[in-house]
């Protein structure tokens, strides 16, 4: 080794191999970071990333293999094992309590004690105050969680596990919920983070972006590592590849598919929370074999739109029909048996049952349909073949259809769940964040189950954080801003850039 390529490694992980019933995790896993890095993990849905991470984090023992942390051997057995060797973790699914403020979620689970018995909330806000100060995170104990942006209760979280002396951080997809300026954000803090001789590890699907952040990017393909990379030396495409183990397809030329059929109507509708618009007047129409985009920041009113078209929040409305019949009126299970597709946001909570195997899962929302029923009964025989056909179309990595969904990798779940709601010819299909979690490969697949979809006639009203997915798959786009609909964009001319800013509503008035 040259003086230069000495780096103390903080992390080295040798011949780590985790095996599941069916399925073998992480085989033979070779990773070091070096200290004062960040170093970023890519790999397809399934590769095992996650799992690698939760051995890390102390969630999993490994089956074989041996663990150094700055240079000692360990061994844990939960995570309190992995937080006292200094590790911490930002899981993808916010872990925070929305009614209490920064200071008491930070403090859950570790409360500084005086004298043995009260909590020294004082002292917890003056080291918050500092560890915010020293790391440019900007965050303000007091403030209640549910009035802060996905951008700001990502900060949160990486204070918490800062605030437990974490110096080695793993974030797992950090910035799926992000939009383009979030993300430059939390770029800048890790940057600040590793200059201070932190070490970081990084999991994204999103290639450009770990190719601006990383010092070190390693690729695991079906389980093992199979390669380490400078970010220097490589494209997003050849790491796409590097992950696949093949040559990509190249993407098809698209053409409109648009008719002039309306398939949903929407007229003056809002939604009101303690008397305040979070949708106010929402007007349009999606025709079928249309992708209508909705460009804007979480929590803008979008999910309070998509949640009133379901049928599962209140709203006022002067039309809203699908296929021209009012469903103003329509229970959710109607709306969805009358043939609207719906992929949720948060596919934890609106999307699966984790603990309920894969078959089970498939009749979720569906249980009055064929397939999965015949009159009131529940036809397991075609729910099961019916499930076997979405795993085999939608590449579901997974052992079988007993599993439980909360044995597949995000990825995996979330294709599951839009092969689901593709099932069964819908009219509407209702995508919030489609492909939030895949690879780009498996991306590249949905995005060709929706344009096959919408040349048949679906129509499709779109939400996503990913601009690039937004613009190239919307016919039309439309801006939402404080609950209200300020603009429509031309998907064919507008830069993500130039969305980025009108999302933020930046030159608003000028
Ligand atoms: N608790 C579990 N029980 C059984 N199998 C599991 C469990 N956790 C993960 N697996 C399996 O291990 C493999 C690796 O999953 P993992 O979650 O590590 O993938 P990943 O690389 O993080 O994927 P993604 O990008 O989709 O998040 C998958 O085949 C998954 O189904
Ligand atoms: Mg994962």
């Amino acid at each position: 080794m040259t003086a230069a390529t000495v780096t103390e490694p903080a992390v080295e992980l040798d011949g780590i191999t985790k095996r599941f019933p069916g399925v073998v995790a992480n085989r033979d896993i070779h990773l070091h970071v070096a200290k004062g890095q960040i170093h970023a993990i890519v790999g397809e849905n399934g590769a095992g990333k996650s799992t690698l991470m939760k051995i890390l984090y102390g969630m999993q023992r490994p089956d074989e293999g041996e663990i150094r942390i700055n240079g000692s051997p360990v061994g844990f057995h939960t995570p309190a094992d992995a937080i006292a060797a200094g590790i911490g973790m930002v899981h993808q699914h916010f872990m925070l309590a929305d009614n209490l403020t920064v200071l008491e979620n930070v403090v859950l689970g570790s409360e500084p004690r005086k004298g043995g018995i009260a909590l020294d909330f004082a002292a917890a806000h003056k080291r918050i105050k500092e560890i915010s100060d020293a790391y440019g995170l900007g965050i303000r104990p007091d403030a209640t969680v549910e009035e802060l942006g996905v951008g700001d209760r990502q900060r949160v979280e990486i204070l918490k596990v800062l605030y437990r002396g974490a110096r080695i951080l793993i974030l797992d997809e950090p910035t799926a919920v992000l939009v383009p300026h979030e993300v430059e954000e939390l770029f800048g803090n890790l940057r600040d983070l590793v200059s201070q001789g932190l070490t970081i590890l990084f999991i994204s699907h999103k290639l450009d972006e770990v190719l601006r952040v990383a010092d070190a990017i390693t690729v695991i393909r079906r389980g093992t590592t199979v390669a380490t990379v400078d970010p220097k030396d490589v494209t997003a495409r050849g790491l796409a590849e590097l992950m696949v183990g093949s040559e990509l397809p190249s993407p098809e030329t698209r053409e409109s598919t648009v008719t002039d059929v309306v398939a949903l109507s929407v007229r003056g509708l809002s939604v009101l929370t303690d008397g305040r618009a979070v949708v106010d007047d929402a007007s349009f129409d999606i025709h079928k074999g249309e992708v209508l985009g909705i460009a804007g920041v979480e929590g803008n009113g979008q999910a309070e739109l998509v949640e009133a078209i379901m049928g599962m929040r209140a709203c006022t409305a002067d039309l809203l029909t699908l296929n021209g019949a009012s469903i103003a009126d329509w229970s959710t299970l109607r709306r969805r048996a009358g043939g609207i597709g719906y992929i949720p946001e948060d596919r934890h909570r609106h999307g699966l049952l984790l603990e309920s195997p894969l078959w089970e899962n498939r009749v979720l929302g569906h249980q009055t349909r064929r397939p999965n029923a015949r009159g009131i009964w529940i036809d397991r025989a075609g729910a099961r073949a019916d499930t076997r056909r979405i795993v085999e179309e939608y590449d579901v990595r997974t052992p079988g259809i007993d599993v439980d969904a909360a044995a597949l990798s995000g990825g995996n779940q979330q294709k599951l769940i839009v092969g689901r709601e593709m099932s069964g010819d819908p009219v509407l299909l209702i995508a919030s964040h489609p492909t939030r979690g895949v690879d780009v490969g498996a991306q590249a697949a949905i995005w060709d189950h929706l344009r096959r979809a919408r040349a048949a006639g679906l129509a499709v009203l779109l939400i996503s954080a990913d601009l690039d997915e937004l613009i190239g798959l919307s016919d039309s786009l439309k801006v939402i801003l404080r609950g209200r609909i300020v603009a429509d964009v031309d998907p064919a001319t507008v830069t993500p850039e130039q969305l980025g800013s009108a999302m933020t509503g930046a030159g608003e008035g000028a």
